[in-house]
């Protein structure tokens, strides 16, 4: 799959310079106001009592903030951060080396939490209650289970499948966060933020014009900035206005709204071949030359939560916010095609 640059996954190559963007405590995190002001209690009451603080479940889409989060807190707890996910702990041996390496207090950062595999899950239930391991030694008929004790920890799980992470996992978080999708008038305030820490002089209304089209993630509003300071450097501008962020967002094919090439194409393609629709998700793929498991996960997503795509029983719809976004007239009620109505129909009752 070509790399997207709206794309909302965090990409390795991008590591070293999200990690100097991340804002590094509570008051620096732009936005999630309800969740910074609940944690900031948590977090305090913990600190009163001298305890470590409850274990911590961060879920949300990808590059809202989840690892972020759990830097922060780690940092206002005043307190190391062991981090490791869930695909690298694949056996209760790997698990059980993680916890009892662990100091008093210390944070456990896994991330991808619903890929832990069931086995290493298990062993986690007691560590996470009462702060103990119980391991079983040698096989058969000679085995016997050891207890080892755990000084308290702080486990902080990070999901964008909230919905995966197994109910008697779910169950042993005392602290449920859920990060949504940022309002541009936080996107802005980032925009602004990271501009500063790059160095770049950018006008007020082009860090807007970013935000605008950053579909409401702060890992795409930091990427589509960088793209532009690119333009603006080869172009040798001193100060990024907005006609040159407009004009570099123009050169990347990312429209007024954040969508790209792809998504127009998936938009145009319900509307133009199956007359807006609703069509099955393999039908589109095949038409769109992409396979639905990538249309499920990467593009759908976005078009969904803005309303330009909507999910029926009998599939995907083109919505006439769709129609207007792409300045295609939306078809009068019984304006389509009788013969694909028919074809539809006949579908159904297959
Ligand atoms: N509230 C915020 N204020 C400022 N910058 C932010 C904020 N949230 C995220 N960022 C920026 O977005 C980048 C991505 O955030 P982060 O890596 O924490 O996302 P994530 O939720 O862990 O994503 P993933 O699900 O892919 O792991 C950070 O490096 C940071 O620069
Ligand atoms: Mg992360």
């Amino acid at each position: 799959m070509e790399e997207r640059i709206v794309s909302a996954a965090n990409l390795p190559q991008e590591e070293e310079t999200e990690k100097s963007l991340r804002p590094r405590s509570l008051r620096e995190f732009v936005g999630q106001k309800q969740l910074k002001e609940n944690l900031e209690v948590f977090i305090k009451a913990a600190r009163q009592r001298k305890e470590a603080l409850d274990h911590v479940l961060l879920y949300g889409p990808p590059g809202l903030g989840k690892t972020t989060l759990a830097q922060i807190i780690a940092k206002e707890m005043d307190v190391r951060l062991y981090p490791t996910s869930g695909p690298a702990l694949e056996r209760a041996g790997d698990m059980a080396a993680v916890l009892t390496n662990l100091e008093p207090d210390d944070v456990l950062f896994v991330d991808e939490i619903h890929r832990l595999p069931r086995v290493v899950e298990e062993i986690l239930y007691p560590a996470l209650e009462d702060f103990y391991l119980d391991i079983v030694i040698g096989k058969g008929p000679g085995a016997r289970s050891v207890r080892i004790d755990l000084p308290p920890f702080t486990l902080i799980g990070a999901t964008t499948r909230a919905g995966l992470v197994s109910l008697p996992l779910r169950d042993r978080f005392g602290i449920i966060l859920r990060v949504d999708y940022y309002p541009v008038e936080d996107l802005h305030q980032i925009v602004i933020r990271a501009a500063k820490l790059l160095e770049m002089q950018l006008v007020n209304e082009g860090a807007f014009e970013i935000a605008r089209r950053a579909r409401g993630t702060p890992r795409i509003a930091t990427r589509l900035l960088r793209r532009v300071r690119d333009f603006a450097e080869v172009d040798g501008a001193q100060v990024v206005n907005l006609d040159l962020v407009r004009d570099a967002l123009r050169r990347l094919e990312v429209d007024e709204c954040g969508l790209d090439k792809v998504d127009r194409i998936l938009l145009e393609t319900v509307i133009y071949k199956f007359q807006g629709g609703p069509v099955g998700l393999d039908t589109l793929a095949a038409a769109a030359r992409e396979e639905s498991g990538t249309i499920e996960d990467v593009y759908e997503p976005y078009l969904l939560q803005m309303g330009y795509l909507q999910r029926t029983p009998r599939g995907r719809v083109a919505t006439p916010l769709a129609y207007g976004h792409l300045g295609i007239p939306f078809p009068e009620e019984g304006g389509k095609d009788p013969g694909q109505k028919a074809l539809f129909v006949g579908d159904d009752e297959e």
